[in-house]
């Protein structure tokens, strides 16, 4: 089956930005539909390859989705502070915004639904470290997560022979992409690392973290639509405790760049630890398409051009903070 247009919500965002260049090196034609919380700055280069479409995916019209072979729904809240900040709109974005994206694309046509889901589903208050795959039991309860697992609930519903939907549970995602976030955390350790030459590492680093790379995660998303998957897949390149990760950044920094990076490790913070299974789509024959250091050094690269790294664009909670700075509990 060969498809050709595919509609990308929250394409002008940290992933979607990247996905979409992929998308576009493989020939498909491409519509985002975005909200602009960042602007739409990261796709300046190819607004003229693309049809943009400035809107909430919530008050989106049947017309977006007619003729799109395939729906990336992307869009929403994609943080725990942001949803905490603002869980109303989080629960109406993440959950209601689904369901209405479902809705249309199903009744408009669509034949694939690839929706991003986050391996924050599996996190649990009390961890117990053991690695989670795709059937284990979940109860999510901080808004973020819990949002997250209900759009994925209504995808998966809406499932039928005409309409396959696919749910990715991300890892924590980390790469350069032309909307960059620093809020994420092997971004934000590299971006401490050249900063202040020193990483913190909050409880210890003791913490296990599911990790994909950006490559990856935009690799696996054109997997989905040109492949005869469905249901849910866990999108993790590997697990690592965030002690051990730092390590391999600094000797990945010190190897090409010569720069010397120290680790503090402090006893405050939360200690959000879980570990995910990626072999799942592996097993349909999945594979990263580059290495963990590969990634590293085209973010250093990046960071020695850049001027502007404390501005709030790089990171969700304090952009919206700017932008709705009256939040009361909505
Ligand atoms: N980045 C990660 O590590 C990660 C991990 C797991 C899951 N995810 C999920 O992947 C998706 C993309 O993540 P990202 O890192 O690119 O996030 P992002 O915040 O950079 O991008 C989200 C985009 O959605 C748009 N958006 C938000 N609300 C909208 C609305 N109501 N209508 C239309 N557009 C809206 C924003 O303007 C933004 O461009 C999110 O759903 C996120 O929850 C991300």
């Amino acid at each position: 089956m060969i498809m050709r247009k595919i509609l990308v919500t929250g394409g002008s965002g940290y992933i979607g930005s990247v996905l979409i260049r992929r998308l576009l090196e493989k020939g498909y034609g491409i519509r985002v539909l975005d909200i602009g919380f960042f602007g739409h700055e990261s796709l300046h280069d190819v607004k003229d390859k693309i049809e943009l479409v400035e809107g909430d995916i919530r008050l989106a019209g049947k017309d977006i989705f007619k003729g799109m072979s395939a729906v990336i729904h992307l869009a929403g809240f994609s943080n725990d502070p942001t949803a905490e900040y603002r869980p109303k709109e989080n629960f109406s974005v993440n959950v209601d915004g689904t369901r209405h994206v479902v809705n249309f694309a199903k009744e408009s046509g669509v034949e694939k639904f690839v929706f991003g889901s986050s391996c924050s589903v599996y996190y649990t208050t009390n961890p117990d470290n053991m690695e989670k795959n795709e059937d284990h039991f979940i109860t999510p309860t901080v808004p973020y997560a819990l949002s997250k697992h209900m759009a994925e609930d209504i995808v998966l519903d809406a499932g039928d022979a005409s309409f396959i939907p696919v749910v990715f549970r991300k890892g924590t995602v980390y790469g350069l992409s032309p909307r960059m976030r620093y809020d994420l955390v092997v971004n934000a350790l590299l971006k401490d690392a050249f900063t202040s030459k020193k990483m913190i590492l909050h409880q210890g680093g003791r913490m296990w973290r599911p990790l994909l790379d950006i490559e990856s995660a935009a690799s696996a998303y054109i997997y989905a639509i040109e492949h005869d998957i469905s249901g849910i897949f866990n999108l993790v390149d590997s697990n690592v405790l965030v002690s051990d990760l730092a390590d391999r950044i600094c000797a990945i920094l010190k190897e090409i760049y010569n720069e010397d990076i120290s680790i503090e490790k402090i006893d405050v913070g939360v200690a959000r630890s879980y570990r995910v299974s990626g072999d799942k789509l592996r097993q349909h024959g999945f594979r990263p398409p580059r290495e963990f250091r590969k990634a590293i050094c085209e973010m250093w690269d990046d960071l020695l051009k850049r001027g502007d790294i404390h501005h709030e664009k790089y990171y969700n909670i304090r952009t919206f903070e700017k932008l709705f700075p009256n939040h009361s509990n909505n």
